[in-house]
């Protein structure tokens, strides 16, 4: 007997698809709140839908949240009161950095502490649940997503989609401040072939278990109510009807018992996936993969009810998807109070409230990356003169388009943060992309630069070219920007390039070029001052990159934990015709995972690990001095990196294993220490399931994933 049998049993097959269907909130009219248009993103919307649907799309603000949820509860048959979800990614109305910056502070408790806060601000804007976290792993900066993930390391995606889902859901997703949260998109999403959004993935079962899976299942085990079905077709098989991955595989093998939403229309893309020839049969294939919502297609509310008429279709699966639908609303407490946190004065005072943007200015400034710093350029002295160059300058544009509600107008522009800090100049110089006519512009930054000491160029990605199809099949910056960026560089000045970005960028000549580069990607609410904080020293950078950065598209995909093929490069300098190599290029990153400078130097010592040898009982503790050598605190994030020399399958060069961020006052040394035990070694064996296998393995500590040394230690039995 199912908690809601009751009501579900005097429910009618439209009742219950209409749970099941998912609409825009551009669907109910502004004026009464509730009428819903004919036609939906080219969908038709039958009457009888309006007052039977589950939940909205993309609808937040108290006022209007509570007066369509009022209106629905009035005119609905059982009372059963709406959903309503939003892509809260990065915050709601105060905006932390695009995810894949944050992935770059290696805090991952700093990532939990800014999803609460969004979680608070779109609560009490009536926000039930989010989609988000967004698991997908990324190794093809072509693909514009890769700024909606976490990066190429299977580790720490799996830390920052459970920081998300616990930052979102807190101990009960009931409590006030409190939303449900969506991992997406189940599976595979960010290994679009040719890194084209929506693109065909060919993924093996090894590298799926070992590199894609292993985020969904964590968010998924730290309790994350929702799973949204991928557009990509799997191995041949459109996600949204793979009933290998959502029955045996997500509710199966993982044991999930939450509620299953397909991406925005990918139920009636079946059709052009070619995995199904019409509408109907689109529906019956989704339903019996177990998809319980469909998201702005209609092909549920419109197609099921003839299919169930020819015994076609077990209504009983409509019960079950409903059962688990009303679950999510109960334990969202919305039959007890159906408003939750809807409130125009707590929106009043937590939207963008300065507790809040002090985090945001706090994350953003730890988000950024500094990728060279040639003759300490930076931090800039107050005493500098300073142009500010480029079409990052000024503009409010410093947030992705995955913006949420955040007002680009409350974000703090890059002029700004620095304005009141040193003697500043600003010119655009160029637009964000190629324009007709911008000499003159150019010009007018060069005399601005002529009179300065250092010279900022803020260049980089229009927020559009990243992003949901957002692909790109170049990585440099738009030619007029780098035409501004030669200009400049004639004139001999210091100069620091700082970029705003989505992916990983091909920076070509900016490379050898310019003094120093920061990476900021899009920082947020609080950009500028982020900005000026590290530009100018108060905070001493710490990101480390959670993507690495190639030199020319050519490599890509290019990630650090890749297979060592059976002719593994030699050494650079003499480097063997046959074996795994460009003739015109390195194989190496220009920046590799793990990479990021500070101001100041940090030394590490001599690794030592505590024995040679390990059963599976024993721990080997990996040891490593760390000396700050500057004269300044230093944020250091210490990595640990392992190295199975033998197994069932072939083993990665280099797997993160664990990390430290420590703190070090100027001179101090500090000898930091790793335990590793079997688990650390256990993967996803050929025969064996999930352990470890006996044998050599390579232990590495250092700055980063291209560390050299090692030592080495035998696995027994
Ligand atoms: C979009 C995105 C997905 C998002 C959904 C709802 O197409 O793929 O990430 O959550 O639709 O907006």
């Amino acid at each position: 007997m199912g908690k809601f049998d009751s009501i579900i049993q005097k429910m009618t097959v439209e009742e219950k698809l209409g749970q099941m269907s998912q609409l825009m909130a551009e669907c109910f009219g502004e004026e009464d709140c509730g009428t819903l248009m004919g036609i939906s993103y080219g969908f038709e919307v039958k009457p009888e839908l309006a007052w039977n649907l589950g939940s909205v799309l993309g609808m937040s603000g108290a006022k209007r949240v509570k007066d369509v949820q009022k209106t629905y509860l009035e005119k609905s048959t059982h009372k059963i009161p709406l959903m309503f979800m939003h892509d809260v990614i990065h915050g709601f109305r105060t905006s932390f950095p695009s995810p894949i910056g944050m992935a770059c502070t290696w805090e991952p408790e700093l990532v939990e502490k800014a999803s609460a806060v969004a979680a608070k601000e779109a609560s009490v804007s009536g926000v039930h649940l989010t989609f988000s976290p967004m698991a997908d792993l990324a190794r093809d900066a072509r693909w514009g997503r890769v700024i909606e993930g976490n990066g190429e390391d299977p580790l720490l995606n799996c830390q920052y989609s459970v920081a998300r889902v616990k930052g979102y859901q807190g101990d009960n997703i009931r409590d006030k401040y409190r939303m449900a949260s969506c991992v997406k998109h189940f599976a595979g999403y960010g290994a679009a072939e040719s890194g084209r959004d929506y693109n065909t993935t060919e993924i093996s079962d090894y590298q799926l278990k070992e590199s894609y899976l292993p985020a969904y299942k964590a968010a998924i085990d730290a309790g994350c109510k929702m799973v949204m079905t991928a557009f990509n077709a799997l191995n041949g098989v459109p996600c949204t009807g793979n009933k290998w991955l959502y029955e045996e595989l997500l509710r199966g093998e993982w044991g999930f018992k939450g509620s299953v939403i397909t991406d925005c229309t990918a139920l009636y893309e079946l059709i052009p996936h070619g995995y199904a020839e019409n509408p109907a049969q689109a529906a019956k294939l989704a339903l019996e993969t177990g998809v319980d919502i469909e998201m702005v297609s209609t092909a549920y509310f419109n197609e099921i009810p003839k299919l169930i008429a020819e015994g076609k279709i077990d209504e009983a699966l409509l019960d079950t998807a409903v059962e688990r639908i009303l679950e999510l609303k109960e334990e969202l407490g919305l039959f007890e109070n159906p408003y939750k946190d809807a409130d125009e004065e707590e929106e009043k005072r937590w939207h963008v409230c300065a507790e809040h943007r002090a985090l945001a200015r706090e994350i953003a400034a730890r988000s950024m990356v500094l990728l060279k710093n040639d003759n300490h350029v930076l931090p800039i002295q107050e005493k500098e003169k300073v142009a500010l160059v480029g079409p990052f300058a000024t503009t409010d544009t410093m947030i992705d388009i995955w913006k949420c509600m955040a007002k680009p107008e409350e974000c703090v522009t890059f002029f700004d943060g620095m304005k009141d800090r040193v003697e500043l100049v600003a010119a655009e110089g160029c637009a964000m992309t190629e324009q007709e006519g911008e000499e003159a512009l150019m010009a007018e930054a060069v005399e601005a630069a002529k009179q300065c000491d250092t010279v900022i160029l803020a260049l980089g990605e229009h927020p559009s070219l990243s992003a949901e199809a957002g692909s790109r099949a170049y990585l440099t910056l738009p030619e007029n920007q780098q035409k501004l960026a030669k200009k400049i560089l004639e004139l001999g000045k210091k100069t620091v390039l700082v970029l705003f970005n989505g992916r990983p960028l091909e920076l070509g000549f900016l490379n050898e070029e310019v003094d120093s580069i920061l990476v900021a990607w899009y920082p947020g609410t609080e950009a500028g001052n982020a900005l000026a904080d590290v530009l100018l020293g108060d905070v001493n950078p710490s990101g480390r990159l959670s993507i690495s950065f190639p030199y020319t598209l050519g490599q890509v995909p290019i990630y650090y934990n890749a297979l060592p093929t059976g002719r593994p490069k030699g050494s650079d300098d003499n480097p063997e015709r046959f074996t795994s190599r460009y003739v015109d290029a390195p194989n190496d990153a220009a920046y590799p995972f793990g990479y990021g400078l500070s101001y100041g130097e940090v030394s590490y010592g001599e690794l030592s690990i505590s024995n040679d040898k390990m059963t599976a009982e024993d721990t080997i503790t990996a040891t490593m001095e760390v000396t700050n050598l500057g004269d300044r605190e230093v944020m250091e994030t210490v990595q640990l990196y392992l190295r199975d020399m033998g197994g069932s399958y072939s083993r990665p060069v280099k797997m993160l294993k664990d990390y430290q961020k420590i703190t070090l006052q100027p001179g101090e040394k500090r000898t930091i220490t790793f335990n590793i035990d079997a688990e650390m070694l256990k993967y996803n064996t050929r025969e064996n399931g999930y352990t470890y296998e006996e044998g050599t393995f390579r232990v590495f500590v250092g700055p980063n994933s291209s560390v050299k040394d090692y030592k080495e230690f035998v696995l027994v039995s």
